[in-house]
């Protein structure tokens, strides 16, 4: 079965809908077409602020996408020379995230419905992640094994369709980019982590340390993060007197990771016999992540897709297409509606099926 929109709906029918992102740090609005694609797309990102904090301050990042989400708004608007009457439908982050903060999204595309008449639909954040590699040319048909990789989950997903999600393993503690974060903490990096420990783990000696593949001796597919954290807090205490053993370190830890991923995708591979592989969310972008699930994707004769670097982290582009195939398939809010901080996946359900 194809992905394609045009597969759920007419493809003459219009459908412009405006996507709204606000569950963390990132303020994403973007424009998306049905028949014309990702139109434009625009994202402020918090870090500057929360950066002297060491992590994101959940008032207060309520209070910049406040500031931020109407100006994105006339931003991807006018540079698509489109005007808001010519909008169908508007999607938003309904979770999980921060409560405030997918408020305010939830706030100003609900508001904004109303006064157009149009249909609003509230997203789950994860499937808009999962959706991501979509907006790529040639994407990719369902079914296939998603491993959904951010800063708050970790998760290898079996898609059969649109709304159709097994979880097969997921972290039991830390997500894999909350353990960048805190390892670049440790290190001395600062915030966000995982790109700085990425750029420091490159010029690091990957043989001097060895670090745990956590959960990878015993059968099934989650995942724990945070005994590695502590392995590299030890290991940073017990050399922190050698300028070099930071990148050493940050190799080492980030090796660990890798491996693991592999091991675990190798075998929900295996288990499911998916001859496609998703990887999306923020650590996605990670170069040494890409190589490796490559390699394993030749080994075993699997596509492996992500989204375009842009998209790996938080956007509004992701938001705009998964509420589009939504919108298309006959998906709307009513006038009242709510957020959720917290929403697993598999309480999603496919389109239609109430
Ligand atoms: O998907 P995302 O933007 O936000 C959530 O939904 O959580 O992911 C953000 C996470 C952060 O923890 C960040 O450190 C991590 O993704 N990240 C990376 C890289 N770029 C972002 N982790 C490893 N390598 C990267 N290049
Ligand atoms: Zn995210």
């Amino acid at each position: 079965m194809s992905i394609a929109i045009s597969a759920l709906t007419p493809p003459d029918a219009p459908l412009l809908v405006l996507g709204i992102e606000s569950s963390c740090d990132e303020t994403g609005v973007a424009l998306y077409d049905r028949r014309g694609g990702l139109l434009a797309h625009e994202i402020f990102t918090q870090i500057e602020m929360h950066r002297v904090y060491g992590g994101v301050v959940p008032e207060l990042a309520s209070r910049d996408h406040v500031r931020r989400v109407l100006p994105l708004t006339r931003a991807v608007l006018a540079s698509a020379g489109r005007q808001l009457s010519e909008l169908d439908g508007i999607a938003y982050t309904a979770g999980p995230g921060l409560i405030g903060a997918l408020l305010v999204g939830a706030g100003v595309a609900q508001a904004l419905a109303f006064g157009l008449d149009i249909p609003a639909v509230g997203v789950h954040h994860m499937e808009a992640h999962l959706l991501a590699p979509m907006l790529e040319p040639d994407p990719p048909d369902f079914p296939f094994l998603a491993l959904l990789v951010s800063g708050g989950h970790t998760m290898l997903v079996d898609v059969e369709g649109l709304g159709r999600y097994r979880v097969l393993g997921e972290s039991l503690d830390d997500a894999a980019g909350e353990a960048f974060d805190k390892t670049a903490k440790l290190l001395g990096l600062g915030y966000p982590g995982g790109p700085a420990v990425e750029a420091l783990a490159a010029h690091g000696n990957p043989s001097r340390f060895r670090f745990p593949r956590p959960m990878t001796d015993r059968p099934g597919l989650d995942f724990s993060f945070s005994g590695l954290k502590t392995f590299t807090a030890t290991t940073a205490r017990q050399h922190a007197a050698d300028p070099a053993a930071a990148a050493d370190i940050a190799r080492a830890f980030s090796d660990a990771v890798v491996d693991t991923f592999v091991i675990k995708c190798r075998r929900a591979l295996k288990q499911t016999g998916r001859r496609t592989l998703l990887v999306a969310g923020g650590v996605s972008a990670n170069r040494a992540l890409r190589l490796a699930l490559g390699e394993l994707g030749e080994e075993m004769k699997v596509a492996v897709r992500y989204p375009a670097l842009a998209f790996c982290t938080d956007n509004g582009a992701m938001v705009a297409y998964a509420g589009c195939l939504r919108l298309a398939a006959g998906v709307r809010n009513g006038p009242s509606f709510s957020v959720r901080p917290r929403w697993s996946l598999e309480d999603l359900a496919p389109p239609g099926a109430g």
